[in-house]
């Protein structure tokens, strides 16, 4: 079958990374959370000072001094490494670790490495689906297929409030909701590539859909691409 690339964008919480992992078991396709990578080297920042310091000191010109993106390694299954060692995605979920990821992933110059290591290893290992927040205009502007995915923030804080009681966590659906609004006007309003649906990709509005109906959305949808090529 063709191989094709495939990039996701949309806000925190719509599901990109659940819906790109099925997709990319269905056809056979290499998934990329690029968010891993801002993930990644915050978690090297918060290794290397500590809670207090890593809180303190993580301006732009110390992360730029003080990293090298030669430090991650993507190998050809899309497992990353830092420093040799093999990341475990748990550790990249922790709240201080999303707190400098987003701080890091405001910084230009980050954001222009971590975009030409994604564009080699995407040009090198064709047949990737990427998701993040800048797939579809910044690293895979020449994707055969880009989605928008989107859901309320309403509907995102509902879901994440449901995933918590499964956990058995207490949250507090207002909370929630705030933490959701306050992030998509991070992303959507930051300086450098701020989040935004292009033209020439598809929205699908998953406000009212389960993850099954937007695995088959997209399947048709790279069905049509893999039938006209
Ligand atoms: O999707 P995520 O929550 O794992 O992303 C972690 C952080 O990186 C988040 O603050 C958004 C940012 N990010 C980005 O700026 N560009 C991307 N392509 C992916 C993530």
């Amino acid at each position: 079958m063709k191989k094709i690339n495939i990039a996701i964008d949309g806000p925190s919480g719509v599901g990109k990374s659940t819906v790109s992992e099925l997709i990319a078991k269905k056809f056979n396709l290499k998934f990329i959370n690029s968010g891993s990578l801002y993930r990644a080297i915050s978690l090297f920042f918060f290794q290397k000072l500590g809670k207090e310091q890593f809180k303190q000191i993580l301006d732009e010109k110390y992360v730029l001094d003080n990293w090298n993106i030669k430090q991650l390694f993507l190998d050809p299954f899309g497992n990353l490494f830092l420093d040799n060692v093999k990341i475990e995605n748990k550790d990249l979920r922790k709240d201080e670790i999303s707190w400098g990821a987003s701080k890091i992933a405001k910084y230009k110059l980050i954001r222009s490495q971590i975009v030409s290591f994604l564009q080699d290893y995407s040009e090198k290992e064709k047949g990737v689906i990427m998701d993040g927040r800048d797939t579809t205009f910044v690293v895979l502007p020449n994707a055969e297929l880009k989605i928008f995915l989107w859901a309320s923030a309403e509907i995102r804080a509902t879901r994440r409030m449901e995933q918590n009681q499964e956990l058995g966590f207490k949250t507090n659906y207002e909370e929630l909701l705030k933490e959701i609004e306050e992030r998509d006007f991070q992303d959507m309003n930051r300086e450098n590539d701020p989040l935004h649906k292009t033209d020439d990709a598809i929205l699908i509005d998953s406000s009212n859909m389960n993850i099954q109906e937007v695995v088959n959305k997209i399947s048709e949808l790279i069905l049509e691409r893999i039938n006209n090529e």
